[in-house]
């Protein structure tokens, strides 16, 4: 099969990765891709929403699969465009349609659908600024912290938590008056704080069954102790020691099935892959949010906790008999180290040579914001490179990580060294 990936970060190469190793792959391709996807596959150098490029390429390609990376094409419709057209609605798309694309790119939609459907979830009401007063005075009935959201996609920076009521008043008047978040905040969700620990839960469907990947915990914060501005996200362990079987059943039973058969009523076609950001609150699931695609950093240690062929997986959301295939995990634990450039989540330079990333030894190194230049490898991103080991637990995963996030070097890289810091309680 020729396949076709879509995005450029550490998510596609740890999803072109896995699919390299299918005996059923013959071509595989990345859009727009990075410096490592080129290891495992064939860069095109076509932007994720360019939908006319894409159709060309996979035209041209003879692409009998795609798998979507990111949200921004899916919930532009990307799927949609792909099934209206003649030369392409017989190829299968690994991305649900902008209807269901709608659950991570409107808040409100993914509130008022849990609603529906009795997933549990924090308490919420929605505002514009014709209404802003009503949201001061819904401000003023809840009790601190305050969670104000803008409605549309803002990468990743639309959700202010804040302890003052004020600042909270004031937040809302910039997001809803003064569009802080632009269109993205035309629409504010206020909902009550939910206190816990969270977590992070992938589920693949076809629309009709479901498998649930393996779950993980994202470090979001910039700074140890998980302090400072929030990320794309710095690091992650899979599985999650409070994640017990107990609570897994709790989330299958509460969240999964409740959402999958919400599709199903709903009629919103979905075949792809669904993140459920969840809160543990003393064994309580509850939903966060969702988003209609595979976590970054997440997906660098889930697809090395996949023992099963990802292609035949592929295949099976496409032909719609997922129910007739066993998916395996590894039992190992798996860890990444998100490095980054200086800077970031705020202004970062780009370019700068990457060294030493052919002397690491034991984990497996994705690149996220790379590109070649001239035959080397330099930055091109905020996060730059993940940093994936195994261990029989995450202290001795993480140990190999660092290891190598010593070897691999650039002028001002930065990451974490203390991830896995608020799982050791867990740990027996
Ligand atoms: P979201 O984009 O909805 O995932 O929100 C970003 C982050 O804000 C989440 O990962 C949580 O850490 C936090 N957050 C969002 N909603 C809530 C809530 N209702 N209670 C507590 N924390 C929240
Ligand atoms: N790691 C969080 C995200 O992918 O949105």
């Amino acid at each position: 099969m020729n396949v076709l990936v879509i995005g450029s970060g550490g998510r596609e190469h740890a999803i072109s990765w896995k699919l390299a190793q299918s005996k059923k792959l013959s071509n595989l391709y990345v859009a727009p891709g990075n410096a490592g996807t080129k290891e495992v596959a064939t860069n095109i150098d076509v932007g994720v929403n360019d939908f006319e490029g894409l159709k060309n390429a996979v035209l041209k390609h003879t692409i009998d699969l795609v798998i979507v990376g990111p949200e921004d094409p899916l919930v532009n419709g990307l799927v949609d465009f792909f099934l209206k057209d003649d030369q392409t609605a017989h190829i299968p798309v690994i991305g649900p349609q902008a209807e269901a694309a709608q659950l991570e790119g409107s808040k409100e939609f993914s509130k008022r659908f849990m609603q529906r459907n009795n997933v549990p979830t924090a308490g919420y009401e929605s505002f514009t600024k014709d209404n802003l007063e009503e949201g001061y005075k819904y401000l003023e009935s809840l009790q601190p912290p305050f969670v104000l959201k803008a409605d549309g996609l803002a990468a990743g920076k639309g959700v202010v938590i804040l302890e003052d009521l004020n600042a909270a008043k004031s937040e809302l008047k910039a997001m809803l008056a003064d569009a802080k978040f632009g269109d993205a905040s035309k629409k504010v969700v206020i909902e009550e704080f939910m206190s816990g620990i969270e977590l992070s839960v992938f589920v693949i469907t076809d629309g009709k069954d479901y498998v649930i990947l393996p779950e993980a915990k994202d470090y979001k914060r910039i700074g140890e102790g998980d302090t400072g501005l929030n990320t794309g996200g710095m690091g992650a362990i899979s599985p999650v020691p409070f994640a017990d079987e107990i609570f897994m059943k709790r989330v299958e039973e509460e969240v999964v099935i409740p959402t999958i058969e919400g599709f199903k009523k709903e009629n919103l076609p979905y075949k792809g892959f669904l993140f459920i950001g969840l809160m543990n609150e003393n064994g309580t699931p509850r939903v966060v949010e969702y988003n209609v695609r595979m976590g970054d950093p997440e997906t660098e240690v889930v697809m090395p906790r996949l023992k099963s062929d990802l292609l035949e997986i592929m295949q099976a959301v496409g032909d719609e008999c997922l129910g007739d295939i066993t998916v395996e995990f590894e039992n190992k634990t798996a860890t990444t180290v998100i490095m980054v450039s200086g800077g970031y989540p705020e202004a970062y330079d780009k370019g700068h040579e990457i060294s030493g990333l052919d002397k690491t030894e034991g984990s497996i190194i994705f690149h996220a914001g790379t590109k070649e230049d001239n035959g080397k490898v330099v930055t091109n991103g905020g996060r730059v490179i993940a940093v994936t080991s195994y261990g029989a637990d995450f202290n001795e995963a993480l140990q190999k990580s660092y290891k190598n996030t010593a070897i691999i070097d650039w002028e001002r890289k930065y990451f974490r060294s203390d991830l896995g810091f608020d799982l050791q309680e867990y740990l027996n």
